[in-house]
């Protein structure tokens, strides 16, 4: 009879002890005197999904990146910044009235504001403008046109907000261009253009220029009469720039010729659409940074 074999000695199943039970919330205990043992250490919250996916994020980014050191940086540089900052005005000195002329303060705000929504506008009516003089079978309305002018003073009404979007960006233009111009008259009433803002105001020439130069590509965008003979008058300025040479240079830079036609176009469009709102928008980023460091110069 064979043996039954022996039985093997099969390691026993490794059995999870019960999790213990859990204990009772504990009451505030004094913490430990400090030769005593170490306190254990508190179970840490278990992390969700979008925790480790939060976490293995940061991780990669921070061992590549160093974020923290430039997050610290930043917060440091805020904090410097903010300390320059000066109180309000009837905070420093006290005032229990607003000065009745603070709105006057606002025209620079609005300025930019009208710019804005220049900006949005624009970009909206960029879609559909094209920057063309040919007028060869082009009609609106019956009549021979440019298709510069076919795109942005009849097609654009037919498409949803057209209307409303060629109208908000010629307006805004139009309060830009005042806005501008009263506040440079409040700074000068104000005398703000004093030590130590005689660069903002420099800065500030430069924003009425950039500004002015807006308007003036502006116009001449459609191609309809207005624009051509506006266009007639910048061109002979420029011819006009003593001495002819220089005239000359002038002219073919800016209108592309001594006379009007689709190079003049192409550079309107280029300066109104792209160099001019960068050239733009640095500037009042600078202007208001050194607003802001300055303080501004509040009647006292
Ligand atoms: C796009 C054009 C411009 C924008 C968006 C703009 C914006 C601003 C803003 C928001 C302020 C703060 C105080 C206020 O609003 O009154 C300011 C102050 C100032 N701006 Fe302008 N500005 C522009 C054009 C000009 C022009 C044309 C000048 C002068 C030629 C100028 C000179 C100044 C000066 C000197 C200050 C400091 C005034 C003070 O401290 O009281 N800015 N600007």
């Amino acid at each position: 009879m064979a043996d039954a074999p022996a039985p093997e000695a099969t390691p026993k199943p490794v059995v999870p002890s019960p999790a213990a039970p859990p204990k009772p919330a504990a009451k505030p205990v004094a913490p430990p005197p400090a030769s005593g043992p170490a306190s254990p250490t508190k179970p840490s919250r278990k992390l969700t999904m979008t925790d480790k996916v939060n976490l293995q994020a940061f991780a990669w980014f921070e061992s590549r990146f160093k974020l923290r050191h430039y997050a610290q940086g930043l917060r440091n540089f805020f904090y410097r910044i903010n300390m320059q900052f000066p109180v309000s005005h009837t905070e420093r000195y006290k005032l229990r009235i607003i000065w009745y002329w603070y709105p006057l303060y606002t025209l620079g705000s609005l300025a930019l504001l009208s710019f804005v929504i220049a900006t949005i506008t624009g970009i909206i009516l960029g879609f559909y403008y094209v920057p063309s003089t040919n007028t060869i079978g082009i009609t609106c309305h019956g009549e021979t046109t440019s298709e510069a002018w076919k795109s942005i003073g009849c097609k654009i009404y037919s498409v949803p907000f057209g209307f409303m979007m060629r109208q908000l960006h010629f307006w805004s233009a139009m309060v830009m261009v005042a806005a501008v111009f009263l506040h440079m008259v409040r700074v000068f009433f104000t005398q703000a253009y004093k030590k130590p803002r005689e660069l903002n105001w420099l800065i500030g020439v430069g924003l009425l220029v950039f500004t002015l130069g807006l308007g003036y590509t502006g116009y001449l965008l459609p191609w309809s009469q207005l624009s051509y003979w506006a266009g007639t008058i910048g061109l002979k300025m420029a011819l006009a720039t003593p001495p002819p040479a220089v005239g000359d240079w002038v002219a073919g830079l800016v209108f592309g010729g001594s006379s009007l036609g689709q190079d003049t176009l192409t550079r309107m469009y280029l300066l109104h659409v792209f160099l001019l709102p960068i050239i733009t928008y640095t500037l009042i980023g600078l202007h208001i940074f050194i607003v802001w460091i300055q303080g501004i110069a509040e009647p006292h």
